[in-house]
């Protein structure tokens, strides 16, 4: 029986998760996010496709990872854990910062100085973590993370953490349940790899366990300037206007590539003009407001509809009705810097100069 929706992801997903009865569930109620179908996508892939976009920043706190966060902090109440620690560009830690107080636990959080945008930032600090910024991007910060966690004295929630894995499949078991079968294509952004190789897991169990009878094909998508998985090499210094993907060594490097190879996907870049345009276009055409990394997909599928663009996956010939999906990761208010506010001028407060400001 499914729980309650609502009720968070364990409760829902429980005999798919790492949990048991001395586990206490530490939940706000993540997961079960809106997958809405966009008519204007759909119509740029043609076809008779059916476009949809995964809403993940509707999470408590307006990202994905907290499908993850829910289990590792979970576990790591479970075993025993007073201290918990993530490397950041942001969105883990707002997230782990929230499930900490939640639990009751310390969290401390690393983060790149001057690289976090500012929603994110005022997240750990609303929820109490105790911040470290490093001279450093997000690549040194999970350096010293790791390290910190090998001396034993904190518990890493960072996505090296399993149990993280482990509750960012239930993105695709949803997906599943909801179009009854696995799509054709997920498209997603790709930093640390962590997401793209959660969703492969998921949609792999539901095959198994006969709620699914197909996988899809993952296509990740990366910002151009921190894009070392599609250029094969580490990015020593990524430069991207999506902040949430600026990574150069990502952590699940190998188990992205997996995913990929398995699902006969592709991992393609974006550039951040394209990442911009995507970002606006897509709020303003369907009413979803995602954060610039979220709309690395949306940018990706465009692309991957423009042979002339010579995308790694063309969507040209696609199979006639194939349902895509596009995960937008977290939520655009998270990064206000990254959309200009025009001047507004305020004009005297009666009707008359209202209607004669609109016609300026
Ligand atoms: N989208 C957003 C909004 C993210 O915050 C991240 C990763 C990704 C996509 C990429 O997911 O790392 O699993 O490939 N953010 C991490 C963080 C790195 O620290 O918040 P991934």
């Amino acid at each position: 029986m499914i729980a309650a929706r609502g009720a968070g992801v364990i409760a829902r997903y429980r005999a798919f998760l790492p949990v048991n009865d001395a586990t206490r569930v530490v939940t706000l109620g993540e997961g079960n996010t809106p997958l809405i179908y966009s008519p204007r996508l759909s119509e740029i892939v043609g076809r008779g496709a059916r476009v949809f976009v995964k809403y993940e920043g509707l999470n408590p706190t307006c990202s994905f990872k907290d499908r993850g966060m829910t289990v590792a902090v979970s576990k790591a109440l479970e075993h025993g854990a007073r201290h918990l620690i993530c490397a950041s560009t942001g969105n883990t830690s707002a997230s782990a910062a929230a499930y900490a107080a939640r639990a009751k636990l310390d969290c401390v959080v690393v983060l790149p100085a001057g690289k976090i945008a500012a929603g994110k930032l005022l997240q750990a600090v609303a929820y109490g973590a105790r911040i470290v910024a490093i001279d450093g991007n997000f690549d040194d910060a999970l350096r010293i993370v790791r390290e910190l966690g090998r001396r034993g004295d904190f518990a890493v929630v960072n996505s090296i953490n399993p149990d993280r894995i482990a509750g960012q499949k239930t993105a695709a078991f949803e997906i599943v349940d909801e179009l009854g079968d696995a799509p054709a294509y997920h498209l997603l952004p790709v930093g640390n790899a962590g997401n793209i190789t959660a969703c492969w897991a998921g949609y792999g169990e539901y095959v198994s366990a006969r709620k699914s009878t197909r996988t899809p094909r993952m296509i990740g998508f990366q910002a151009a300037g921190a894009a070392p998985i599609f250029h094969r090499r580490v990015v020593e210094k990524p430069e991207t206007v999506a902040s949430a993907i600026r990574i150069g060594n990502p952590a699940s490097w190998e188990r992205a590539t997996r995913a990929v190879e398995e699902s006969r996907g592709a991992i393609d870049i974006v550039t951040d003009d394209e990442i911009l345009a995507a970002q606006r276009w897509l709020a303003a055409n369907e009413g979803i407001f995602v954060e610039p990394a979220s709309a690395a997909p949306i940018a990706g599928l465009i692309k991957c509809c423009d042979s002339s663009r010579n995308p790694v996956c063309s969507l040209a010939q696609i199979e006639p009705e194939s349902a895509i999906v596009c995960t937008v990761t977290g939520h655009g208010l998270k990064d206000p810097d990254a959309v200009r506010i025009p001047e507004i001028r305020a004009v005297s407060a009666n009707p008359d100069e209202v209607l004669r400001s609109l016609e300026r």
